[in-house]
């Protein structure tokens, strides 16, 4: 029988995610082992990454997996008119799982159909990106002690934004109160808000998030992403409409920690870095631990 994708993060029930974060710690304690010497991943990356990609690519490596792929579909016969389905069909012959990234919605889906191997999605132009919630999950609930009963506030690009989008559907399982923080353009699409209707769930809608911010348990930055826009003024318009400065980290909880999925561009403050709530960067290192958790649990390695 084949092996279950990753396309949605809805494809994961909340009993997976706990398992894949209790994996990922295991992970974090012990990094390299021998366990993927058999198995050939492929990296499928059809749109730019740097930490998707490679913490990818360092997962499979010290597991001792080999990787085959591409980070520049111009180099492939995609460039010569190769539809999708038909590249899918050839590396499912290749390998064992594939990873991919892919500037279309759905694309991850429509693989997933054709594939006789798992695909798992790295992010399908402005629709998901699970694996990267799985990390994000991981990260709040290392500095959080918990999942459940946090103030989230998701901040930026609400409309493009696939992180934010699969971050919200897998925390909706833990009772969060979230906060959405964008400019109208980028608002929070109404599926989503919509989705948190039908389970009960509180969110505030604000434009100045300053007065809410002593209520923070995590601050969730986001990128306007300009490549996602087809008017150049709109985004000009809207790039610069939240940075995270220093000062306005006073204040808030003790524990509370700053997320951005990055890359970052000016939404959060260079002396940000250096504060003890930035944990953006261990965040991107999480990425190697769960996505360790994320294969082996997918390809039923014990
Ligand atoms: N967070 C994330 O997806 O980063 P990359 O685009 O660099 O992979």
């Amino acid at each position: 029988m084949k092996k279950k994708s990753l396309v949605s993060i809805n494809d994961f029930s909340k009993e997976e995610f706990v398992r894949i974060l209790d994996l990922a710690s295991e992970f974090e304690k012990e990094p390299t082992r021998e366990i993927l010497k058999d198995y050939v991943i492929a990296t499928l990356f059809f749109e730019p990454s740097t930490r998707t990609r490679l913490s990818f690519e360092t997962a499979i490596s010290r597991l001792g997996g080999k990787i085959v792929g591409f980070s520049d579909s111009s180099s492939t016969s995609t460039s010569k008119g190769e539809t999708l389905k038909d590249s899918i069909r050839i590396v499912s012959n290749y390998s064992d799982l594939i990873v991919m990234r892919h500037p279309l919605e759905g694309a991850a889906r429509l693989a997933s159909e054709y594939a006789s191997v798992p695909i798992v999605n790295a992010g399908d132009g402005a629709n998901q990106h699970p694996t990267q919630t799985l990390l994000d999950m991981y990260s709040i609930r290392k500095t959080q002690g918990r999942l459940d009963n946090l103030n989230i506030f998701l901040v930026g690009d609400l409309k493009y934004g696939r992180t934010v989008h699969s971050l919200l559907m897998a925390m909706a399982e833990f009772n969060t109160t979230f906060y959405f923080i964008a400019p109208e353009e980028l608002k929070m699409p109404n599926e989503y808000k919509g989705y948190l209707d039908k389970k009960g769930l509180k969110y505030i809608e604000c434009k100045d998030f300053n007065a809410y911010l002593p209520e923070a348990d995590i601050i969730y930055m986001t990128r306007v992403q300009q490549e996602r826009f087809t008017d150049p003024i709109e985004y000009e318009r809207v790039k610069n409409v939240y940075i995270l400065q220093r000062s306005m980290l006073n204040g808030c909880r003790e524990n509370m920690k700053v997320l951005h999925p990055l890359p970052r561009v000016n939404e959060i403050a260079l002396d940000v870095d250096d504060a003890p709530q930035a944990y953006y960067f261990q965040q991107a290192l999480n990425g190697v631990y769960t996505r360790q958790a994320i294969i082996t649990h997918i390809l039923g390695i014990k």
